[in-house]
């Protein structure tokens, strides 16, 4: 059998014992990743490693250990959460509870967030910013076309505001690994909606294939090192120092639930305002992403925001339907009605 014939043999039995579908990943990711495991044991042909696996089954756990890569960070990209806080709650916010911008006390509020967001600038408050693509040909220039910027489209919240009153936020980090990403937004939750907490019901649904990394999210335990992004005031309020690490404390904890989805093959899940897909797409085929993009079109409100990872770019349909809201921090949104 040839070694390509002994490949495409492997992912279909991958596939039957652990429903999944590693043909919908980029061929040659999934190659180095199983080439990894591979190594490991020493086997060095798919046809050996087949036969490896029909006496060692326990190994298709360590398959989906080495596929699913699960790194993380608190406040990864911290430009994207500050561009999150200061222009997709806002406009969110302003719909839901009829809060109007903060003007000033944003510029205030976001110097103790800026702290390492390389570039940052405080257009989320004065709504204007070019060097962020505040302009259609900006957006054109770097890629993102969409249907080109609407900026009153984002100014738009506040006339609108009651139609969404006493509502819920519903938020879907999808593909959430250890937690650290739904964790995160919980913390800014917190702290941009204060008081108004009680006239909100934020629910932040965050979601993995991974039941190791998802078992770690629940625990909410982690080391310093996830943690370097976080600014003190932020680490002291929100995390319990404990056996040389840190826990999550409960007021986040309570905002967030973890469960397990499959993104290729699980319900279709609906009514988000936002959704974070960062950092995951990137390991799967250009098909697989041209179809999750549409899904998650289809899984937000109008007016909802998509925030995918920095190095990640949105293709086929999507960008189309997509209104282009920031084009270096990747953040999108379904047009509102
Ligand atoms: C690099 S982590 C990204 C974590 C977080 N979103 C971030 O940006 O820091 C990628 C995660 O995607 C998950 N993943 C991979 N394939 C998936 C699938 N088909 N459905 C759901 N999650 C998946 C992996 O288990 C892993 O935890």
């Amino acid at each position: 059998m040839s070694e390509e014939l002994a490949f495409n043999v492997l992912i279909n039995r991958i596939y039957s014992k652990t429903s999944l579908d590693f043909s919908r990943y980029k061929r040659e990711y999934i190659k180095r990743r199983i080439s990894g495991r591979m190594r490991a044991i020493g086997v060095n042909s798919y046809a050996q490693y087949l036969r490896y696996l029909e006496k060692n089954p326990e190994e298709y756990a360590h398959i989906m250990d080495s596929v699913a890569i699960n790194v993380t960070e608190f406040f990864r990209d911290p430009g994207t959460f500050f561009a999150f806080r200061n222009e997709v709650l806002p406009e969110i916010l302003s719909r839901k509870i009829g809060r109007k911008s903060r003007g000033e006390k944003v510029c205030g509020e976001a110097e103790k967030w800026r702290g390492n967001v390389p570039g940052s600038c405080d257009y989320g408050a004065r709504g204007d910013c070019e060097k962020h693509g505040g302009n259609d040909d900006g957006m054109r220039a770097t890629g993102c076309v969409g249907l080109g910027v609407r900026r009153e489209a984002l100014r738009s919240g506040a006339e609108r505001s009651g139609t969404e009153r006493s509502g819920t936020l519903r938020i879907w980090s999808a593909g959430c690994a250890s937690g650290e990403e739904p964790y995160t937004i919980a913390i800014i939750l917190l702290e941009e909606l204060g008081d108004d907490l009680g006239n909100l019901l934020v629910s932040i649904l965050a979601t993995d294939i991974d039941d190791d990394a998802l078992k770690k999210a629940m625990q909410g335990f982690y080391q310093q090192f996830s943690l370097k992004n976080i600014p003190p005031n932020i680490l002291k309020k929100y995390f319990h120092s404990e056996n040389g690490g840190y826990r999550i404390k409960d007021v986040v904890k309570r905002l967030v639930r973890f469960r397990k989805h499959d993104l290729i093959s699980g319900e279709k899940l609906r009514y988000f305002d936002v959704i974070f897909c960062r950092n995951v797409m990137i390991y799967f085929s250009r098909e697989l992403q041209e179809r999750l993009f549409m899904d998650f079109y289809n899984s937000l409100n109008d007016g909802g925001f998509l925030i995918i990872g920095k190095t990640e770019t949105l293709t086929g349909e999507a960008r189309e339907k997509f209104i282009c809201v920031n084009v270096q921090e990747r953040i999108f949104r379904k047009p509102p009605r």
